[in-house]
């Protein structure tokens, strides 16, 4: 028995999150495998039931699950709220923080049915598969803030980006390691022409290197990165890199596959992993139906295969996703011409009859 905690969120969260649980129980009666869901208050909708973004009841049934399924927190109502009370800085930030979830691991994959559903040609993105790794508890998301008055009027900020070597050689590790079983290939993503902290992240690869060297290194940065995944991302196999250059990239990068509706994430570190879409609450599309659960239903496959070790399963769920996509079936963020438009609950319907 598998004790799943869910979290659905704020926005679309509550719709996709469960289909991934749909999804989920089919393949429990395919495989007799059974999953246990116990669903907790998080972002703006523990906010509003509680008075805060973020109950110490949800951080303890995450606490005794095996793994987590989260959908998104945040969206324009709670948007004006104090720091601590707003849902990303309030809740997502410190869950990540509090569960030692460091490394965020987000693979952009094109769905061969998807190869010309992006905005790039074609032949760029065909065949795309490239882990992006990102560092998820360190950097300007987790410094020193702070505002001050100054004397003639108007204010100061101060916003501190920090990591010591053991945040970033255990993260950098896992980049290598993840090379290591992939193509080999790991990218180390920097701004080390200007910041300090991407010297130190460079030393610190480039002395991990010696360990790897059957791993082809290349440090890259961040700015050219951003220019290569649109020109050639067929390039890149493992990227590592900080927070926030973590974040803006695997953004850009969901567009290569279609659309973020499809790239899913694990956060991985602590004792329980975290499992979660890229994308975020969707408030232009919430309530409507309209949402594409497949990031969060191929989340849930990271979850079978990362947390539990079901490989089987996992890959009868992304068989299922790869089925229905090569059908037809779209969602609207993925529409093509002459394809079949779906909502986000017929979208998960076709994909589980596809497991049958
Ligand atoms: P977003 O990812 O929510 O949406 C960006 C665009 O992508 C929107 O047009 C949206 O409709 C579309 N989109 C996103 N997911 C989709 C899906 N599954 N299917 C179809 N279309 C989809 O980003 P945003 O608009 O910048 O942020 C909205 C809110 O979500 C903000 O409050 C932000 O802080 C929050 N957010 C939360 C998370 C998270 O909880 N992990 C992640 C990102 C953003
Ligand atoms: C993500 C989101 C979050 C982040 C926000 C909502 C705090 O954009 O999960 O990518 O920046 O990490
Ligand atoms: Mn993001």
């Amino acid at each position: 028995m598998y004790k799943i905690a869910l979290l659905p969120g704020d926005g679309i969260g509550p719709e996709i999150v469960p289909q991934a649980v749909r999804v989920l129980q089919a393949v429990g009666e395919k495989y007799n495998r059974e999953f246990q869901f116990e669903t907790a208050l998080i972002g703006g909708a523990a906010y509003d039931a509680t008075g805060h973004p973020l109950p110490e009841e949800t951080l303890d049934v995450c606490r005794n699950a095996d793994a987590i399924i989260l959908g998104a927190v945040g969206g324009p109502k709670w948007d004006n709220l104090e720091p601590h009370l707003r849902p990303e800085r309030g809740a997502l930030l410190p869950l990540r923080k509090k569960l030692g979830l460091y490394a965020n691991l987000r693979p952009a994959v094109v769905n061969p049915a998807l190869a010309d559903a992006s905005t790039l040609k074609a032949d760029i993105v065909s065949g795309l598969d490239v882990m992006i790794i990102r560092e998820l508890t360190g950097g300007l998301y987790f410094g020193e803030k702070r505002r001050e008055d100054l004397p003639g009027g108007g204010q100061k900020v101060v916003e501190t980006l920090e990591y010591t070597t053991a945040e970033i050689e255990r993260v950098v590790r896992l980049g290598f390691e993840m090379a290591r079983k992939r193509n080999k290939k790991l990218s180390s993503v920097d701004k080390a022409n200007v910041l300090e902290s991407s010297r130190l992240w460079r030393e610190i690869v480039e002395r991990l290197a010696e360990e790897y060297p059957d791993v082809e290194l290349n440090h890259i940065l961040v700015d050219n990165c951003a220019m290569q995944l649109v020109r050639n991302p067929k390039q890149f196999d493992v990227m590592v890199t900080e927070n926030m250059f973590g974040d803006i990239l695997t953004d850009l990068a969901s567009q290569l596959t279609g659309s973020i509706g499809m790239l899913p994430s694990a956060s991985l570190g602590g004792e329980v992993a975290l499992y979660e879409p890229i994308h975020g609450s969707a408030p232009d599309i919430a309530g409507k139906n309209l949402a594409n659960p497949i990031a969060t239903i191929l989340s849930a496959a990271m979850m079978l295969r990362i947390s539990f070790g079901l490989e089987t399963e996992a890959a009868a769920i992304e068989q299922a996703v790869d089925r229905v996509l090569q059908q037809g079936y779209r969602t609207g963020d993925i529409m093509q011409p002459g394809k079949i438009k779906v909502g986000t609950v017929e979208m998960t319907e076709e994909i589980i009859k596809a497991l049958e």
